[in-house]
């Protein structure tokens, strides 16, 4: 595994050349980035932490037939994943007002939405990820009509999934990003899910209490980040009920 190839650097992952033609292996870092990379930290046990909770969602969306890239774990930091062409789009599905939308639009956190809300951010840092309509995705053709309806129907299905899951671990999930790729399969071409689903993508807050247990805390400096992201994953049954942060890293090494 020493030599392998590496494709892409991100700021909280890593991709290298899989060990089989149309796979990579994704990395998860410790590092935390916020405000387009402005804010930067190295959090321990944070990409462990992803991993593992990442894992757990994709299998499950598989299992309710949403398509993605996630085939196996490798190890506490690493996951063998399906090569997909990016869709150069960050799919938001928010059911409560917070972050941008909150600013944007004027409406206190932690208000409902009147229903969900897909948006959509072209992925361009330079420009800092700018929010775009339909009108923009069709015009530049970004993704085509077909691409833009799957990822909106899929948007929603996953966030009525995931609003369960999470209802069930005692956790609202107010919002969260997406990304979707192009699996070419011969001739033909798939839309699926691809990316991570984690804390660092979504904004999990405590069913009773309303405390914030995702990537707010990073951008908010509210200190106790893997903290939460590990009661994240404690409540989802990921690891044990008084597994610690440290408990985690040990536990991985098993290599399962
Ligand atoms: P949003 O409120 O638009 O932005 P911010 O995170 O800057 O406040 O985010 C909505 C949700 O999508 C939130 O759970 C964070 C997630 N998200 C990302 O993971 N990456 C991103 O680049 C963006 C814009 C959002």
């Amino acid at each position: 595994m020493s030599r392998r190839r590496m494709i892409y650097e991100g700021k909280a992952k890593i991709l290298y050349e899989g060990p089989e033609p149309g796979t990579l292996i994704q990395y998860f870092k410790d590092d935390a980035t916020a405000f387009n990379a402005e804010k930067k930290a190295v959090l321990d046990g944070k990409g462990v932490l992803n991993n593992r909770i990442s894992e757990f969602i994709m299998q499950r969306l598989a299992a309710v037939g949403i398509p993605n890239h996630f085939i196996k774990r490798l190890n506490m930091r690493e996951q063998l994943i399906k090569k997909v062409e990016i869709i150069p789009l960050e799919v938001i599905v928010r059911n409560v007002a917070a972050g941008t939308m909150s600013k944007r639009l004027g409406i206190t956190e932690g208000e409902a939405l009147p229903r969900a809300i897909v948006e959509f951010c072209y992925k361009k840092d330079e420009l800092g990820d700018p929010l775009v309509s339909e009108e923009h995705i069709a015009a530049f053709g970004w993704a085509s009509p077909q691409e833009l309806d799957e990822m909106i129907s899929y948007a929603l299905r996953i966030n009525d999934f995931m609003s369960g899951l999470f209802a069930g671990a005692g956790i609202r999930l107010i919002d969260f990003k997406i990304e979707f790729g192009r699996l070419f399969e011969g001739e033909m071409v798939r839309t699926i899910l691809a990316d991570e689903i984690s804390p660092d993508s979504c904004r999990l807050w405590d069913l009773e209490t309303n405390e914030k247990l995702d990537k707010d805390r990073f951008r908010r400096d509210m200190g106790g980040v893997t903290e939460a992201y590990a009661e994240v994953a404690r409540r989802l049954g990921i690891i044990k009920e008084s597994g610690q942060v440290a408990d985690i890293l040990d536990f991985n090494n098993s290599g399962k």
